[in-house]
């Protein structure tokens, strides 16, 4: 047995690299500790995290009332299934619905792969018979093999075929395309409105308007995976609020949880029946431990002014990025956000900018080779994005 307290980090990978299957990439780091922006290695080394739990992050790590809400809950009720009803469930879906006007019923799951898989069922009932969705080059959506055929990027789909049947991907704001792919077979078009991991690509708003109206024309359910972008992320507690269009499905899943898993399908009510008792479940989907966490990330957004932030902070960064690139216009092509969502596009592989700007104690991502990103928690604050700033300054300076 190897104990806890003096388990060294090489002992810790000879466990990964001999007992866990090798299907992330990783970094050479242990981390122990964590408290809002931070955390801190198995060495006692401390880092400024500027992309927490790829997404799931919002509120920081360790948020008290998160840790507090756990606490409460976990010396009351742990879990109970389904075909029974649980407090916290039910108000999370009523202050989900307080965010979303009242207008969604809610399936709860574990993921967003998940969250999407509901999504995905719910569209062939609804369509009796219409089975086609139409989804976006460089878009992602999960890898069980519902999401990962929605997927429209070949890399992650490769060696899994035969995938699940019924999928067209258009060209990300191309409306033209979308209305070619459109046959008597399609029920509906899904996407992000900020592609994360296609590599911070913003969706413009006359195109998601137009899909609206394509929708509404034919019949056909408008799904807008927010896994990534909801909670806060942009500024809006759900994306598409930005967009000034209603979505038929969202689907929900990282932040919500404030660390711990969830994932949510959010159904218009007025078609939401369609699922009757028997056909989709999931056994942990909408817990009372998970939902008293959700509940505490939710309120604590409200409590604390973390939209207002975002839209601050969130302005804040992207001027600071907009000036790293005059200062490398070599080095970067070009800088896209929205809130605190935001991605450097450099000219050259991204990897080695991210390992420098971890020796030097801040943790970012490189997606798509070449595009840096950038999400912090939602409560950050100026003084860490200047500190975040003069690492990448050191990092592009290096390069
Ligand atoms: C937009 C989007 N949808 C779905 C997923 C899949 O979520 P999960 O990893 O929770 O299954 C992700 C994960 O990164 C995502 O970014």
């Amino acid at each position: 047995m190897l104990s806890n307290k003096n388990m060294k980090a090489q002992e810790v990978f000879d466990v990964y690299s001999d007992c866990i299957m090798p299907t992330y990439a990783k970094f050479p780091l242990v981390f122990v500790k964590g408290k809002g922006g931070y955390l801190w290695d198995v060495q006692g080394k401390k880092y400024l995290d500027f992309f927490p739990g790829w997404g799931a992050g919002n509120l920081g790590h360790c948020h008290p009332k998160v840790m507090s809400a756990v606490r409460d809950q976990v010396s009351k009720l742990i879990f109970i299934p389904n075909n029974y009803y649980n407090l916290p469930q039910a108000k999370l879906a009523k202050e989900i619905n307080f965010w979303a006007d009242g207008k969604f019923k809610v399936f709860f799951c574990n993921s967003g792969a998940e969250a999407n898989e509901a999504a995905l069922k719910f569209s062939r009932r609804f369509g009796k018979g219409r089975y086609e969705i139409i989804t976006f080059e460089n878009s992602f959506h999960g890898r069980t093999f519902g999401a990962l055929s929605a997927t429209g990027q070949k890399k992650y789909q490769e060696g899994f075929s035969p995938l699940l049947q019924g999928f067209k991907y258009a060209g990300f704001n191309d409306i033209g395309q979308v209305k070619s792919l459109i046959s008597e077979k399609t029920v509906g078009i899904m996407l992000e409105l900020v592609q994360g991991e296609g590599g911070i690509n913003i969706a413009d708003k006359d195109f998601v308007f137009s899909l609206r109206q394509v929708c509404d024309e034919k019949n056909l359910l408008l799904i807008i995976d927010e896994v990534q972008t909801g909670i806060g992320r942009t500024g809006k507690m759900f994306c598409y609020q930005d967009y000034g269009v209603m979505p038929d499905i969202v689907t929900l899943a990282k932040a919500l949880g404030g660390g711990l898993p969830i994932g949510i399908t959010m159904i218009k009510k007025e078609i939401a029946d369609i699922l009757s008792p028997g056909t989709h479940a999931s056994t942990f989907g909408g817990g009372p431990l998970i939902c008293k966490a959700a509940l505490a990330v939710l309120k604590a957004i409200q409590k604390e002014k973390i939209l207002a932030n975002v839209r601050k902070m969130g302005g804040y960064l992207q001027e600071k990025l907009e000036s790293l690139k005059v200062k490398y216009p070599g080095i970067i092509k070009e800088v896209r956000g929205l809130g605190l969502i935001w991605g450097v596009e450099l000219n050259k592989e991204g990897k080695p900018v991210v390992e420098e700007c971890i020796k030097r104690g801040l943790l970012i991502n490189c997606t798509q080779n070449r595009v840096l990103r950038l999400m912090p928690v939602l409560n950050v604050g100026k003084k860490e994005i200047d500190k975040a700033i003069a690492v990448l300054d050191d990092a592009l300076k290096g390069g």
